[in-house]
């Protein structure tokens, strides 16, 4: 088979065949699969892409497994919307306090779960000390390839994505600065204090009636400051903080819609 009829192949799988081991070799969340932790993020731009207008953001990219899926999802769905999506590739650049592990306290109402996973982890290595450098597998997220993601973003020609390279610190007020149009969604997945504090606001105002905000560490077991920020925030303005239906096995995934 010459190149161009395998890329048509491996495009066509991708989108219509539901091939998980495709996915998983691409390093791609597959968006078919009932027990995607995106699966109601997906669900929502399936259900509303044509009533709700807006394109579409991701804060916290790394190698692009949840931006790679939710662009292949709005070709296989023939939606025109665009993913805005920000990250720096190089991982965390800094931390707040709210980020310190003795943060997981008895507001979090998740604190036993918290001890738990923290006493298996400190059997399961080596390390002594867990923190919060290196309580996730990826550490600090270094390990992302910028070159990486858009070779794979050139060759399934995913003409729907545009990066925004830096510091959320820097690109995010600058970018908003010039960006008036209303937010379709957002997906949050940049599990720092900081970067909520900062990044939930923007978006939240800017988010249309019925948009959805997916809050990818709001029970993070590894990172107080997600909760923290999205909580001072939401009880600022009273805005409902809401979870999704999971699996009793499954790890708990929250929203916010407006
Ligand atoms: C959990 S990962 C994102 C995972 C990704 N959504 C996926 O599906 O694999 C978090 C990302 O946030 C990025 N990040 C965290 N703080 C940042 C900051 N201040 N500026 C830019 N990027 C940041 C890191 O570089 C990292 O790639």
């Amino acid at each position: 088979m010459n190149n161009i009829k395998l890329k048509k192949t491996l495009y066509e799988d991708l989108l219509y065949k539901n091939n998980d081991y495709l996915f998983n070799s691409l390093g791609i969340d597959n968006f078919n699969k009932p027990t995607s932790p995106l699966r109601h993020y997906y669900k929502f731009i399936e259900k509303f892409h044509k009533k709700i207008k807006g394109d579409l953001f991701e804060f916290g990219v790394f190698n692009g497994r949840s931006l790679l899926a939710t662009s292949l999802l709005l070709k296989k769905i023939k939606s025109k919307k665009k993913i805005y999506a920000f990250d720096n590739f190089k991982g965390f650049t800094s931390f707040h306090s709210n980020d310190n592990l003795n943060k997981f306290n008895k507001n979090h109402k998740i604190y036993k779960q918290h001890l738990l996973i923290k006493k298996c982890l400190n059997l399961n290595t080596k390390k002594l000390k867990i923190n919060n450098r290196n309580i996730s597998t990826s550490g600090i997220f270094k390990s992302s390839s910028y070159t990486n993601l858009r070779k794979k973003i050139n060759y399934l020609n995913l003409d729907n994505i545009i990066i925004v390279k830096g510091n959320f610190e820097k690109t995010v007020l600058k970018f908003f600065k010039s960006y008036k149009k209303p937010i379709f969604s957002a997906n949050m997945d940049c599990d720092l204090y900081l970067p909520y504090k900062l990044i939930l606001p923007i978006i939240f105002d800017k988010l249309q009636k019925n948009g959805y905000i997916h809050i990818d560490e709001y029970f993070s077991l590894k990172f107080p400051g997600c909760k923290i920020a999205v909580d001072e925030y939401c009880n600022e303005k009273g805005i409902k903080i809401s979870k999704n239906k999971t699996f009793l096995w499954e790890f708990d995934r929250y929203f916010l819609k407006k």
